[in-house]
């Protein structure tokens, strides 16, 4: 069969939690791993031709969790993106993040704006990192600035526009792993046409087989944005 290789794909990265604590191990090494399998998926969409990979890291929601998974969490995030800058930018990975900035300490803050600059020339794959982000939250914030820039109308053009992936293509495939079947107000108006597939596996046991499944899958689905096609 040929591989339609999707243009953009968005994954939600559950299940490091419940892989962790199967094992026996601290809720935190499931995130460690997933890091890790996060970095295999995107070399693998490097390998393909996927242009865009955009990872749900961490929810508005998720400030909700436990103060100390929250601070490893970031912890997490602040030393991988310090460990990864020069393979990075080496590979080819321009690196870019969506959500809310107001609520991240300045050192992070910096760190991302700093590996968005020195990763802006690469073109080979964009990854976009979703960080204290929220779909709704999204729309929010772009309701805000077509009212602080005084539109008094907008089309839907103009909307997306202001919203984070405004300049971005809306994702062709998104996958969710650890068998959930919601969309957890990720990129909600982004996703409006997307193919949606549902993995089994944990994230931190997520493979480039698995992500050739989702894409053989994608594959045999016909598109129709709302359209008739021709029998
Ligand atoms: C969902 O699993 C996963 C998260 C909330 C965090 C995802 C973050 C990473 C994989 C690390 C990202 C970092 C980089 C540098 C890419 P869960 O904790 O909700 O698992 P559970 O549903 O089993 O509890």
């Amino acid at each position: 069969m040929e591989l339609k290789i999707p243009r953009h794909i968005a994954i939600i990265m559950d299940g490091n939690g419940r892989w962790a604590r199967r094992r026996g191990m601290p809720r935190i090494m499931g995130h460690y791993r997933g890091a890790e399998v996060a970095e295999e998926i995107a070399r693998a969409c490097m390998d393909i031709g996927v242009e865009y990979l955009t990872l749900f890291a961490f929810s508005t929601e998720n400030w909700n969790r436990p103060r100390e998974e929250v601070d490893l969490l970031f912890d997490l995030l602040r030393d991988y993106l310090k460990n990864k800058r020069e393979d990075l930018k080496n590979l080819g990975i321009r690196l870019r993040f969506i959500g809310r900035r107001d609520r991240i300490s300045r050192d992070l803050k910096s760190l991302m704006e700093d590996l968005e600059a020195y990763t802006s020339d690469n073109n080979r794959l964009t990854v976009i990192l979703a960080v204290d982000y929220g779909g709704r939250d999204d729309i929010v914030r772009a309701v805000r600035s077509v009212i602080r820039n005084g539109l008094k109308t907008v089309d839907e053009e103009t909307f997306r526009s202001y919203l984070d992936l405004g300049d971005v293509p809306d994702p062709d495939l998104l996958i969710r792993t650890a068998g959930e079947k919601r969309i957890s107000n990720f990129i909600l108006w982004n996703l409006a046409y997307t193919e949606l597939y549902f993995s089994e596996l944990c994230w931190p046991e997520f493979t480039k087989e698995e992500l050739l499944r989702a894409i053989e899958d994608f594959s045999r689905r016909r598109r129709k944005f709302g359209r008739v096609l021709d029998e």
